[in-house]
């Protein structure tokens, strides 16, 4: 029997990870993200033969440009962005199915034409479409589409069937509690919850979905997990860059919004969450929420007990060897600016397993290099008998999830030099990626669109999640709000952070890694 030739979309495909036939809907199509992201990773996926038969791309956004000129835009992003050269047979036919709809977002005519535009192409195929629509805008118009995607109908199209319309929602979910409630509430009055996928693209990441493997895949790390074993733990999502040509954002957001609120609490949750039942989106999502629920509220005043918070501004510096300006002269930043470009937290777990353990928590732009890591330190061994002399460097034992660059997983032992004297040392056990697997791995964004395509919510945050964390987030936002530049330290560009930091681990005996 003669083999039945294969699509270009539809090679590489295992069957659980088979979408209906897909319409994807980017609004905000001439936005940065698109062309740096979205596309590369949707021709990524073309690539790969991850995607469905029948499918088909669709930029809308307040330009009006012909279908021609969008995939000329597309093509441009696949060649300079993409990890993966364009093929010219995959290029060809994804072209032949990207579109361009072009309208205002609070324009309740243009979601008609876009509505128009997709039962016509069901119609030419002869099958339903599943829409899923990427909302990438500035948050300012995010309830406008949701509202128009259900006045329209298009929120509800196909409702409870495999081809259900769904939404993608991009950061910033809101600026506080406030805020976030309200976008929950527009996005649960036009869509059931299932349909919702909040985006946090550090949950894409290879080696944040690796820390669930390593901790559930495998059975001598449980036994350790918790106070008995812990001393602390320190998460860190340093970079390097500044704040670069983002200041209209950055000035409205800060490093407590920015990257706390959002990926470096989602690296906390998936270290410290109990073992889910089960590897599906809701018992993983209920895990997370229960940890975050265990969390105390952070204290803010440094009258008798220590604060768990500190902020600063990054100063002069050198990063890369190259001089860099402070945050305040960079281009468009108030000179009084009171944003912080970093901080770190103490945070306390109120539960069986944490009780008495510190999760210390840091993120900064302009920090002595880009890398974010998780590292969990175990307590020293009881009664050292290696303990009196200067012979033995010892070290705490520490394991450290790499989860860019470099990504990989490390254990710090300590071991005997050899010799004819017992001398002791620590050393390092690695796994890298890079050398066991290669290099070439998806992008976040790959796998989260295809996820979304699929109805997979586990590497998306549910709405009690983000609820959760603003309830965490928003008292500290205020408080520093009040304090206005009162408090605010500052940290040479290309340094491992403020004085503050330091003194807020040095408060409890600890001192930060240089990871
Ligand atoms: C984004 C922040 O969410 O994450 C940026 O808005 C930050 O300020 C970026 O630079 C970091 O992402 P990554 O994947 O490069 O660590």
């Amino acid at each position: 029997m003669a083999e039945e030739p294969r699509h270009p979309f539809l090679h590489g495909l295992s069957k659980h990870r088979g979408s209906p036939p897909t319409v994807v809907v980017i609004f905000g199509a001439s936005g940065d993200l698109t062309a740096r992201k979205l596309i590369p990773a949707i021709y990524n996926l073309a690539h790969d033969g991850l995607l469905p038969a029948d499918f088909y791309l669709i930029g809308f956004g307040r330009k009006s440009i012909p279908d021609a000129e969008f995939q000329k835009i597309a093509a441009d992003a696949i060649k300079e962005f993409s990890r993966r050269e364009m093929s010219p047979e995959v290029w060809a036919h994804l072209a032949g199915r990207t579109l361009y709809v072009s309208g205002g977002y609070d324009e309740k005519a243009a979601y008609d034409r876009l509505s128009a535009r997709i039962a016509s192409l069901e119609n030419e195929i002869g099958q339903q479409l599943q829409s899923l629509f990427y909302i990438s805008t500035p948050p300012t118009v995010f309830a406008s589409i949701i509202k128009n995607l259900g006045a329209s109908g298009l929120a509800t199209r196909h409702l409870r069937q495999t081809t259900q319309s769904k939404v993608i929602i991009e950061k910033p979910f809101g600026k506080d509690l406030a805020s976030a409630r309200a976008l929950n509430q527009a996005l649960t009055t036009e869509f059931e919850e299932s349909q919702v996928f909040r985006i946090d693209h550090y949950l894409g990441k290879e080696t944040v979905q690796d820390l669930l493997v390593q901790r559930f895949a495998n059975s001598i790390f449980e036994p350790l997990w918790n106070r008995n074993y812990i001393d602390h733990v320190q998460i860190t999502v340093a970079e390097e860059v500044g704040v670069g040509s983002r200041a209209g954002y950055y000035e409205q957001s800060g490093c407590l919004r920015d990257m706390i609120q959002n990926h470096a609490m989602q690296l906390l949750a998936l270290t410290a969450m109990e073992p889910p039942v089960s590897f599906d989106p809701e018992s993983i999502r209920d895990e997370k929420v229960k940890l975050l629920k265990a969390i105390h509220p952070l204290r803010l005043m440094s009258d008798s007990r220590p604060s768990d918070v500190a902020r600063a501004q990054y100063a002069a510096g050198m990063v890369g060897g190259k001089k860099v300006p402070g945050y305040i002269a960079e281009k468009n930043i108030a000179p009084a600016s009171a944003t912080e470009t970093f901080a770190a937290l103490r945070f306390s777990i109120s539960n069986w397993r944490w009780q008495g353990v510190p999760f210390y928590l840091r993120s900064g732009k302009r920090l002595a290099r880009r890398v974010t890591e998780i590292a969990v330190r175990f307590k020293p061994t009881p009664g050292n008998i290696f303990a009196e002399s200067d012979r033995f460097n010892l070290a705490p034992n520490t394991l450290a999830f790499q989860i860019q660059p470099d990504e990989g997983l490390s254990l710090i032992l300590n071991a005997k030099v050899p010799g004819l004297e017992t001398r002791t040392q620590p050393v390092k056990m690695n796994f890298r990626y890079a050398t066991t697997f290669g290099s070439n791995t998806p992008e976040a964004y790959e796998r989260l669109v295809l996820d979304a395509m699929i109805g997979d919510g586990t590497l998306f945050i549910r709405g009690d999640e983000t609820d959760r964390s603003w309830q965490l987030i928003t008292p500290i936002l205020e408080y520093w709000a009040a304090q206005g530049r009162t408090g605010m330290d500052t940290y040479a560009a290309g340094s491992w952070g403020p004085a503050s930091s330091a003194a807020l681990l040095a408060t409890s005996g600890h001192g930060w890694r240089e990871p």
